[in-house]
């Protein structure tokens, strides 16, 4: 017998066993559909008298990533994946699951609820749902401690982490490990529990043994750690709950997941996964990219040796150039040093890590650029630099080769424009440490060629990074909201606020790092530098806090020199500089200006709803291409936190008529810099809302001014 239920699963038996293969590409993930065609199949397998045992397995990649992420927030419908869970468990014939791939959230709730687990080849098994602001709600949270104990279930859900079939084993999560294909695997395993081989059991007639120390610990670990998340605090709950007779436990889990279920926090990290897919939907997707092997990377400098670090364990060949002979070998050193944090992490195998080191060559001549097929140049920010380097390469690289800047603000234009083949240039906007951080902005100019993009974002896939489509202007789109946000944090400061309010507030709000912190870490001095060289094009009606250059005059240049706005020892920060508070102090009486007093509620809202208004003239000029992407930059590349989903989903959260009554109200304070964009108020006049947006390309909205 074969039977495919809807197209989803597969329905067949072999001799006494039945068989459900889940089939929903790409991933098996469980929605409505496939968890009734698997219901369905199963109430068939059941009624069927010449079945004697029940095998689940899954086919592709996978055996499921879940419950359906896209139907979260909406009504439950019959049957629901714990009615479904139930009937598996009161089966009186065993079912057996064979998982292969991975098996996360639902889909290990699945097996769960199953007789016996076999966990084939490098499968990785976990209950993720705390990342997506979830607790395990289909008896994950119960039957998760029954085999495993109740420390290693607080372990696995509270964090959410995946877990290796060898470790699942030895945690009695799973029964038997198995190699091959999941079918045989599954089938053998049956075969071997009807001939009573191997034991069987209903996880739900085990009992969890209390276990106070870990409860505790895990309590204060979270709160520690994590204290703004609500999900896993709310799972730990959950997972004591299994100590509980089995009914009384599913039904406080249940009620707690759908509490979850409707809060903020998971909108906003159901928001950010898909965010972080979205935004490879460009205008050049249906472009054929072009084929890179060997990648030159100019300038040793932080940035060089990071974007060459990510090359290595991408897989690339780097030829690393440094013009300076004698920084050449401190160049590799960085290199190897990164390279083996990356080992040291288990980023990277042993073998990966020599196959990197190997691939990697350090030159101080340009020549070695003429074998690239893409070069990526990471000197210093300056543009006669920059294109005279630009015009040297052209004369030097191969034809069809792309030449890309790392630039994070200037022209690419005009960087194009020094060469003959501009349709080869493009910008590789990567963030510091760029070994570690996943953000890439692919910036396009004018005449880039969209085989050249589609290049830029298979390479960015490739490294595992998060590459987000930006047209040119200064600052391209994060850098743009940065200066916003900071301006807003600055005009805080000389009204009244301290710096270690503002940090403060905008931590509790869940940056790991509040503005001022941030700055003491990168050196005041680079910042200066940079304000510096934009000085001569500042509008003179531009309000400008002087308090930073203060500071840097007195040599505070930040962590690295002890002091800047906090008070380092041995690295550790020891609280505010009272050097710096005094400069504030100061500069308010220079200026005559009060001190006012703000909430860290209005100090979030400031901070928070000038980065709105920035992010939307970047939309309006078709900088970014859709919301969705603005919020991916800001998450993988600023540090937004995930669990607010990105400015463009708070503005949402906000909605346009609450930011334009927010923004009028504080051009009381300055009408230059709180000033409504066009679009918000079109939004607002409409009833849109950005995730509106998102459903097609929305460059270029009303391309021009916004003012
Ligand atoms: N639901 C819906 N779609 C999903 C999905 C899910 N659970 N998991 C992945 N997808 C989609 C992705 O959005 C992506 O779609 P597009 O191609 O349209 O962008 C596609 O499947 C492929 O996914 P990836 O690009 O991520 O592929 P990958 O090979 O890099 O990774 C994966 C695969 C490891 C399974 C990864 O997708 C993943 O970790 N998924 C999320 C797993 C998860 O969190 N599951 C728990 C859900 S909550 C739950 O199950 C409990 C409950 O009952 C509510």
């Amino acid at each position: 017998m074969k039977d495919n239920v809807s197209g989803l699963v597969v329905i067949e038996t072999e001799g006494e066993i039945g068989l459900i293969r889940l089939a929903k590409p790409p991933v098996n993930a469980i929605g409505l559909a496939l968890r009734t065609a698997i219901y369905e199949g199963f109430k068939t397998l059941q009624k069927d008298p010449a079945v004697r045992a029940i095998v689940l397995y899954g086919e592709g990649r996978f055996f499921s990533a879940g419950a359906d992420i896209k139907d979260f927030g909406k009504a439950d419908i019959q049957p629901t994946l714990p009615h479904i869970l139930k009937a598996l468990n009161d089966s009186e014939k065993p079912v057996i699951v064979a998982l292969h791939g991975v098996a996360f959230g639902g889909a290990l709730e699945v097996a769960l609820a199953t007789h016996l687990r076999v966990g084939v080849g490098d499968l990785r098994i976990g209950l993720p749902e705390v990342k997506l602001g979830l607790l395990p709600g289909a008896g994950g949270a119960q039957r998760l401690p029954r085999l495993s104990g109740l420390a290693g279930a607080i372990d696995i859900i509270c964090s959410g982490r995946d877990v290796s079939a060898r470790e699942a084993l030895d945690l009695g999560i799973l029964d038997r490990l198995a190699e091959g294909a999941p079918r045989e695997a599954g089938i053998i395993a049956a075969r071997d529990v009807l001939a009573g081989k191997l034991a069987a059991r209903r996880t739900d007639t085990r009992d969890v043994a209390e276990d106070l120390a870990a409860v505790k610990a895990a309590k204060a670990r979270l709160k520690a750690k994590r204290p703004a998340l609500q999900a896993p605090l709310t799972a730990l709950e959950a997972v004591c709950a299994a100590t509980l007779p089995i009914d009384e436990g599913l039904a406080k889990e249940r009620a707690l997941f759908m509490e979850l279920m409707a809060g903020e926090e998971r909108a906003a990290l159901v928001h950010a996964f898909f965010a972080e897919r979205a935004t490879v939907d460009i205008p050049e997707k249906a472009a054929h990219p072009r084929q890179i092997d060997r990648i030159a990377v100019i300038g040793g400098g932080t940035m060089g040796v990071g974007i060459a670090t990510s090359l290595l364990i991408g897989g690339y060949h780097v030829d690393l150039i440094e013009a300076q002979s004698e920084r050449v070998a401190q160049a590799r050193a960085g290199v190897e040093s990164n390279l083996a944090g990356a080992l040291k992490r288990g980023k990277l195998t042993e073998q990966a890590h020599d196959a990197a080191l190997a691939a990697l060559d350090c030159a101080d001549s340009l020549d070695a650029a003429g074998r690239a097929d893409l070069v990526i140049e990471a000197i210093f920010e300056d543009m006669s630099a920059k294109t005279a380097l630009f015009t040297k390469l052209d004369t030097i690289c191969k034809p069809g080769a792309i030449l890309a800047t790392n630039t994070s603000y200037l022209d690419v234009n005009e960087i194009a424009a020094a060469t003959k083949r501009p349709q080869d240039v493009i910008g590789l906007h990567f963030f510091s440490p760029a070994h570690i951080m996943r953000l890439i902005e692919v910036v396009v100019a004018k005449e880039t060629a969209p085989d050249c993009v589609a290049s830029a974002f298979a390479l960015a896939r490739k490294l595992g990074k998060v590459p987000v489509r930006a047209e040119v202007c200064d600052g391209f789109i994060g850098n743009r909201i940065l200066t916003q946000y900071r301006r807003a944090a600055d005009y805080l400061l000389l009204d009244g606020a301290s710096f270690t309010e503002i940090d403060g507030a905008l931590e509790d709000f869940g940056f790991a790092m509040g503005p001022f912190a941030v700055s003491d870490l990168a050196g005041l001095d680079i910042a200066k530098a940079t304000r510096d060289r934009k000085a001569a094009t500042r509008p003179a009606e531009e309000r400008y806090s002087r308090v930073a250059d203060l500071i840097c005059d007195q040599g505070w240049f930040g962590r690295k020199t002890g002091q800047g706005y906090y008070v380092y020892e041995g690295g550790k920060q020891q609280g505010g500089n009272p050097g710096a508070f005094e400069i504030v102090a100061a500069e308010r009486r220079a200026l005559n200006l009060p001190k006012r007093s703000f909430t860290s509620e209005e100090i979030v809202s400031r901070c928070l709803t000038a980065m709105i208004a920035e992010a939307v003239r970047v939309l309006e000029e078709g900088i970014a291409l859709r919301p969705v992407d603005i919020d991916a930059v800001e998450l993988f590349g600023y540090g937004f936190p995930r669990h607010r989903g990105g400015p463009m989903h708070q503005a949402d959260l906000i909605g346009p008529a609450e930011l334009i009554r927010r923004i009028e109200l504080y051009a009381n304070d300055d009408p230059q810099f709180w000033q409504v964009p066009h679009l918000l108020r079109d939004m607002a006049r409409e009833g849109r809302s950005f995730a509106d947006l998102n459903g097609a390309l929305t460059g270029h909205v009303t391309k021009g001014s916004t003012k």
